[in-house]
């Protein structure tokens, strides 16, 4: 190409950024992405946007989805909505939906051949409501993952667990050493604590028919009796008193030594990483609890309410095109410590505990939904509150808490 066409092609494009700035928009982002690993791979989305033109304003919301969920939902409901919102893949903003206050995204997703392009289904299945698409699925995130520190153990003369029941066994000499076997945070992550326990005992098919399939015969039966037996285990490794507010500072005890393991979603990885922490030789993930390396199809997606302004409208589009592109997919979930929507990314710079979720991944067999794929939210948030009062209160038997968990199951309304 010659100088001066090189000239007028630089003048053209300069043109067009020119328009597209002025059709760019702002677009407030609400997510609870606040923890170290959490703020690190938000940003790298908040750089690809900001790269298309449009500006993220970001609405960061401190706490965890528990606190988040009710302000997101209720503004949009309140008519003050934000340009998009994370959430997880589920129930979640059925109700928003049928509102009519969500933008629809049927037309882009269909033109970007989003149902061959992401994997799992069960992702875009969320997404898609009689047939129209209202949310882009940008990250798979499983809860069930066991984190261990390999210095802590060292230093106790015990050998790195392999799986729960190791941590069990290697408990009381923990203790003597002054270290907290188990680390917990308080509020969802005793629910996902006991759920992870569900499918490590009881196995994946018999989590999905109790919290699916309502069968209260199982669980009010002999397989679910084990399972409490083993959040007793649980319970007697946690000194209710050490419980932490949040999930991230649970995992902080892990890191720095305090505690020896925690169990937590695979974003638990996100904050090893900025830990500066190498699996396999620093820490230890281990899929499953380590008794049969499975995963749930749990995750984020992104929603976008409806604007009057189009070009508000056009921005949100572009940011859920954006969301799913290649390298940004790359760059996010390496950091968030998720696997990629997509199968075509370049991967080589993954750790060794994303290589076990895509290996898991790749074996169809392993991957069961995420809880608020199969039960509503207030059902597991009273499964969360009686948890709590089962790690709270000694003279609760295992076997209460089995009955007060099958009321739970029996009042879940049908989904
Ligand atoms: C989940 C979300 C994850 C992670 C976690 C803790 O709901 O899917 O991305 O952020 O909460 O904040």
């Amino acid at each position: 190409m010659g100088f001066k066409k090189l000239i007028a092609g630089l003048a053209m494009s300069a043109s067009f950024f020119a328009v597209s700035a002025v059709n760019a928009a702002d677009i407030e982002v609400t997510h609870w992405w606040t923890s170290g690993g959490e703020a690190a791979a938000v940003a790298e989305f908040a750089k690809a946007v900001d790269a298309t033109g449009d500006k993220w304003v970001d609405g960061a919301i401190a706490g965890s989805g528990d606190v988040a969920r009710p302000i997101i939902i209720s503004r949009i409901l309140g008519g003050n909505p934000m340009g998009a919102t994370q959430l997880n893949p589920g129930t979640d903003a059925d109700e928003l939906i049928k509102a009519g206050l969500m933008l629809d995204l049927t037309e882009l997703a269909t033109k970007e051949k989003w149902n061959d392009i992401l994997r799992p289904p069960t992702q875009m299945a969320s997404c898609t409501i009689d047939g129209k698409v209202w949310c882009v699925p940008v990250n798979l995130h499983s809860a069930q993952w066991m984190w261990t520190n390999r210095k802590v153990f060292a230093d106790a003369g015990i050998e790195p667990p392999k799986n729960w029941s190791d941590l069990v066994a290697a408990a009381p000499k923990l203790k003597e050493k002054g270290i907290q076997p188990l680390s917990m945070a308080q509020g969802w992550p005793v629910g996902l604590l006991i759920e992870d326990l569900i499918v490590a005992v009881a196995g994946v098919d018999n989590y999905v028919n109790v919290y699916k399939g309502r069968d209260l015969a199982l669980a009010s039966g002999p397989e679910f009796a084990k399972v409490f037996s083993a959040v007793d285990d649980a319970r007697k490794m946690v000194n209710p008193a050490d419980m932490t507010k949040q999930w991230n500072e649970a995992v902080a005890l892990v890191i720095t030594g305090k505690a020896a393991a925690n169990v937590m979603g695979d974003w638990a990885g996100g904050e090893f990483q900025v830990a500066n922490m190498t699996p396999g030789k620093d820490y230890d993930c281990l899929p499953g609890l380590g008794i049969e390396p499975v995963l749930n199809t749990g995750g984020d997606v992104f929603y976008f309410p409806k604007n009057a302004d189009p070009e508000v409208t056009a921005a949100q589009l572009r940011m859920a095109s954006t969301l799913i592109q290649p390298a940004v997919q790359v760059a996010f979930n390496l950091k968030k410590g998720s696997l990629p929507m997509r199968p075509d990314v370049d991967l080589s710079a993954a750790n060794d505990c994303m290589k076990k979720g895509l290996e898991i991944l790749d074996q169809g067999s392993k991957v069961f939904p995420n809880n608020v794929q199969m039960i509503d939210r207030d059902s597991l948030n009273q499964i969360n509150d009686l948890f709590t009062a089962f790690f709270a209160a000694p003279e609760m038997t295992p076997a209460d808490a089995q009955a007060k968990f099958v009321e739970i199951i029996k009042a879940a309304p049908p989904l």
